[in-house]
């Protein structure tokens, strides 16, 4: 019931901050409800069962979302395969090798559209796997807005200039978020997506090896946390593999507020999860977040729905795509 009164107040703040982009307040709860009333089921139940087989597959999906919003908009553009001349999304290093996941959108697609032809979204299907993750890992449930429409663009060099990198500091990502209409507060609540997952050694290794000109290791993390780091990636310069490593070491699998309490205890993994404790105001946000648990699952839940309203296409725009890695064809 708070959830469905804090989506109605979500849809009248974006409408009446901004007519231009009215569209965007569109997207409704339950808006397949009669096109296609087992969207949401067969979605819940592909997730359901591809996280049992494999936990990590639940931090693939959540993490597409957020790279899929980021680009372009929720637009589902990251979904899109490569054609001859033209990589795509996937194809950049943020994405490929590391982003995992998309067999499972593809499976609820493909599902669906035995149901319901032409009718589902690819970038709703991915919002609505992203929730249903989040309720299998961290039991954080809540109902998504939906309507989106699928791009037909998709460029390799866009996530360059609109996902954050690992090495940011609090400032950078700021920033970063920002100019995706989130707050600083929103920043630090969806970091907590780090709770699950893995990352690349390749990601922070500089942390443990060559920080700077005059420290080796990076002070801001914890001397013993980083000897073990440094036992299961090789460094970076003769590396040959690319190992990955938890990015939560409390709880690597639960979606919960324990990574807050792993950047208290300076063992977060990357520098845009430690570089929360250093900056004052998310320093506040960060303990805040460690102590109340519940609290910081609402934020998380109300961020990921505003997360999901960026940049969306709807009505007319874009189309429905048939298979989610290709546009459909035009002839
Ligand atoms: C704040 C800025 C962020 C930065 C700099 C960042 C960066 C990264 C990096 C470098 C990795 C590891 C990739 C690899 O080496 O394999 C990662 C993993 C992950 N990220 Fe983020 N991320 C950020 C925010 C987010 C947000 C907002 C979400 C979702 C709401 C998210 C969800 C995840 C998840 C779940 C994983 C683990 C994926 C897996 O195990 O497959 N991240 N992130
Ligand atoms: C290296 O990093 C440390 C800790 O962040 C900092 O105090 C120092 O000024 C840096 N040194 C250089 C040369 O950038």
């Amino acid at each position: 019931m708070m959830d469905v009164l804090y989506f109605g107040l979500v849809c009248v703040l974006s409408i009446s901050s901004s007519m231009a982009s009215f569209s965007s307040a569109s997207l409704l709860v339950g808006f397949y409800r009669t096109s296609c009333p087992s969207a949401e089921t067969i979605v819940r139940n592909t997730v359901n069962k591809a996280v049992s087989r494999d936990a990590g597959i639940a931090a693939g999906i959540i993490r597409m979302h957020f790279h899929d919003c980021f680009v372009r908009g929720c637009d589902a553009s990251v979904l899109l395969d490569s054609t001859p001349g033209n990589p795509s999304e996937k194809e950049h290093k943020a994405n490929n090798p590391s982003l995992q996941g998309f067999e499972v959108i593809d499976q609820a697609k493909a599902e669906i559209e035995a149901k319901c032809p032409q009718t589902v979204s690819c970038a709703d299907i991915l919002a609505f796997a992203a929730r249903d993750s989040a309720f299998k890992v961290g039991d954080i449930n809540y109902a998504v807005p939906a309507g989106r429409r699928d791009g037909i663009v998709s460029l390799k060099d866009e996530p360059s200039q609109n996902l954050p990198p690992p090495f940011f500091n609090a400032k950078q990502l700021e920033d970063n978020f920002a100019r995706k209409g989130l707050s600083l507060d929103e920043m630090v609540t969806l970091s907590g997506a780090h709770s699950v997952g893995d990352s690349h050694c390749s990601s922070f290794s500089y942390r443990l090896y060559y920080f700077n000109a005059t420290h080796p290791q990076d002070p801001s993390m914890d001397p013993i946390f980083a000897r073990n780091l440094k036992k299961k990636c090789p460094p970076p310069s003769n590396s040959v593999n690319d190992p990955i490593v938890q990015l939560d070491v409390l709880t690597p699998n639960r979606l919960d507020n324990k990574y807050y309490i792993d950047l208290k205890n300076h063992q977060g993994l990357l520098t845009s999860d430690q570089t929360l404790l250093s900056s004052p105001t998310t320093a506040r946000m960060v303990k805040n977040n460690a102590r109340h648990g519940a609290a910081w699952a609402k934020k998380f839940a109300a961020a990921m729905v505003k997360m999901g309203f960026i940049d969306v296409l709807t009505g007319s725009q874009g189309e429905i795509r048939k298979n989610c890695r290709f546009v459909n064809s035009k002839v």
